[in-house]
């Protein structure tokens, strides 16, 4: 499936388990992986791992140069969610999952990480879990309230053509029309997203 952007990331995503739900598609994942190679983030944290196709998108970009590390969160609601977790840990020491809520989760594990290390920034998030309103606002903001300035939100399924995911669209709505610094993407394999940069 990711063969067209990394041998390996593809023979890695081949291992995972089938996914219970949206994945990254051929696309997007291309242009994931590109973005974490031109912007170079040590620190990202991710809401939804689902099996992982995110996760190791952006753990082997980061690989690349040198490594980082990847603080998922995921509800677990799929049993395939853990299987993944393993194997994703074996190939990269640096990546770490969170179940639970991320309402509850993001907040009460994030600042731990930056209360325990000072210089480290989240350079990078991904907001890819809970697609209904209150929990896609609540990792929106969240997350931005952690975010170093010139950091990166990348908000997944926004204006998605192929499932209207109602709760993002109207939180990705109110959050640009507030904050600016929104850009929208629709790929040509028929997937939304919005990227933001917090203002340096
Ligand atoms: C669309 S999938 C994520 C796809 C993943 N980013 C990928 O590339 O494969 C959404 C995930 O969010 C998780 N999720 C749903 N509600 C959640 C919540 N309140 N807190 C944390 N995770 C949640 C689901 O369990 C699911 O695994």
């Amino acid at each position: 499936m990711y063969e067209h952007i990394d041998t390996e990331l593809n023979e890695l995503v081949r291992q995972l388990p089938q996914a219970g739900e949206g994945f990254m598609t051929p696309a997007q994942a291309d242009f994931l992986f590109h973005f974490i190679l031109l912007t170079r983030p040590r620190l990202v944290a991710e809401t939804g791992f689902n099996v992982g196709h995110s996760a190791c998108i952006i753990m082997r970009a980061m690989e690349k140069y040198g490594g980082g590390t990847l603080v998922s969160f995921d509800i677990g609601r799929h049993d395939q969610t853990r299987i993944a977790a393993e194997i994703v840990k074996k190939r990269f020491e640096n990546f770490h999952l969170i179940l639970g809520d991320s309402k509850q989760t993001v907040p009460g594990h994030l600042p731990q990480i930056f209360n325990q290390h000072p210089q480290a920034t989240l350079d990078f998030a991904l907001v890819d879990g809970g697609h209904d309103m209150e929990t896609a606002k609540t990792d929106l903001l969240v997350m931005d309230s952690m975010l170093k300035p010139g950091g990166y939100i990348w908000f997944d399924d926004f204006e998605n053509a192929n499932c209207r995911c109602v709760g993002v669209n109207i939180v990705g709505r109110e959050f640009a029309a507030v904050r600016g610094h929104c850009v929208r993407f629709l790929t040509h394999d028929h997937r939304g997203m919005m990227l933001y940069q917090k203002a340096f």
